[in-house]
């Protein structure tokens, strides 16, 4: 494996700029090529064979950019998907879940979990199979939360309108026993809503709560994949990314604020 080749990315879409943006700060050496499907996001609301055979048109593009390793940043893709990736793939494949599942575990006090996410990756239970993998006695409790997604892109993070919705959610979930002590957050666009949902979740529930993002997790575990292939790039900073999207619109302008730095020279590709 030639360690100097690119890092490969993938999502539905804009979201998975929160899971690059972990991995240009764990791994500011690497160059990256972050492909988001925009022209048919979103995945979490579609059925597990179209989610499949999309994931499926993503690595096929990023192995034609001769990447090293596939990240699928995209929780829904990863939910469903990530078995059929990995037999397909010719170079190691990362997903979100098992980081994320591993995350929750080492959080959790009382090994009740909740884990918010699409209604794709809910359905899915991949989640639950990946906590109960590592640690069986733990209390698995998953809730769709799809309003959050077009929440975190139009930019309402905070304010009468998120709050409202969180409480819809989240007072929900705070009904069903036994009550959770930490919430996962399995969306890439939930980590834009992380102080207002640590905050009403502080608020909402008996018991102190504990907020969990992956994409540090998932960050490290690629990290973990490289030093174990021995195909981590000796450069210590200075890494490129190259954007592509299978649709232009609005990339730029809301990409910005799920990857926090200014993107420019995306370009649109058919896959
Ligand atoms: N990227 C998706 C996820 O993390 C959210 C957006 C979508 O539904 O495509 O599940």
């Amino acid at each position: 494996m030639d360690s100097m080749a690119p890092i490969g990315v993938f999502d539905s879409g804009i979201g998975g700029l929160t899971v690059l943006r972990a991995l240009l700060q764990q791994l500011p050496g690497e160059d990256f090529v972050y492909l988001g499907d925009t022209a048919r996001v979103p995945y979490g609301t579609k059925s597990a064979n179209t989610v499949i055979k999309y994931s499926m048109n993503n690595l096929e593009f990023l192995e034609r950019q001769r990447v090293k390793m596939v990240v699928v940043a995209c929780n829904t893709a990863s939910a469903y998907a990530l078995p059929a990736l990995g037999e397909l793939s010719p170079v190691p494949v990362v997903g979100v879940v098992e980081p994320g599942a591993l995350e929750a575990i080492r959080f959790s006090r009382t090994q009740t979990i909740g884990v918010i996410g699409t209604r794709g990756t809910i359905k899915s239970r991949a989640y639950e199979r990946a906590i109960h993998a590592l640690a069986p006695e733990v209390h698995v409790m998953g809730w769709p939360c799809p309003l959050f997604v077009p929440l975190a892109e139009e930019g309402f993070v905070d304010g009468e309108i998120p709050r409202s919705v969180v409480l819809h959610y989240l007072g929900a979930l705070a009904r069903a026993e036994p009550q959770i002590d930490t919430l996962l957050l399995a969306c890439t666009h939930y980590p834009l809503l992380y102080d207002l949902l640590d905050h009403m979740a502080n608020a909402i529930f008996d018991a102190p709560v504990t907020t969990v993002d992956s994409a540090t997790a998932v960050a490290r575990e690629v990290s973990t994949v490289l030093d174990e292939t021995h195909s981590g790039c000796d450069r210590k900073e200075g890494g490129q990314v190259d954007y592509f999207v299978t649709d232009l619109t609005r990339f730029e302008e809301i990409g910005e604020r799920f990857l926090g730095q200014p993107i420019s020279g995306v370009q649109q590709v058919d896959i």
